[in-house]
């Protein structure tokens, strides 16, 4: 049985993501999406309303389930008999910084790997940074988050003005 992880902040959740879920859950039998609990990053959504949000979002999926976690990721990797954790790469930057991650969760625990996917390209330009610019200066985002947390997305952001 195969285990893999996607770790993350998802705050919120986007398409470029999805993207990334959807093709790990055609090459796992299980994909867990690992919602880190970070208060210090002082995240917009809660992790229980991050958690919704992905829920929501991946519905049709059955091969795949949304926890959080805190700690080191590769403690909970090996909690989950996980074999796999799961990065997308948009950019040569991201990979700078995704390279230097691989390589210390390495010398943590070996018997966890890394495995790049690399972003559709259609998604690349997306972040959930720029989500909540864009959602919090008025812009369209309705092509860059998943539309069944759309109106989540826009309402939360509308409070918070
Ligand atoms: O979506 P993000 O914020 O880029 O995801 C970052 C995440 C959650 C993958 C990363 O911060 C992480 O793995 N944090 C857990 C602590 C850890 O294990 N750090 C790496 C060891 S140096």
């Amino acid at each position: 049985m195969s285990i893999a992880i996607y770790p993350g902040s998802f705050d919120p959740v986007t398409c470029g993501h999805l993207d990334i879920i959807r093709r790990s859950c055609k090459l796992f039998d299980t994909v867990i999406i690992a919602v880190l609990n970070n208060s210090a990053k002082n995240p917009l959504f809660s992790v229980d309303e991050r958690i919704e949000l992905i829920k929501k979002s991946i519905t049709d999926l059955t091969n795949c389930k949304v926890m959080y976690f805190d700690g080191l990721l590769v403690d909970f990797a090996k909690q989950q008999s996980a074999t796999a954790v799961i990065k997308g790469l948009r950019t040569i930057s991201d990979f700078e910084y995704e390279y230097q991650m691989a390589q210390l969760n390495k010398k943590l625990n070996a018997n966890i790997e890394t495995l790049f996917m690399v972003t559709n390209a259609n998604y690349s330009y997306i972040s959930s940074s720029v989500v909540k610019e864009i959602a919090s200066l008025g812009g369209d985002f309705s092509d860059l988050v998943p539309k069944e947390i759309y109106e989540d997305v826009r309402q939360k952001i509308e409070k918070g003005r």
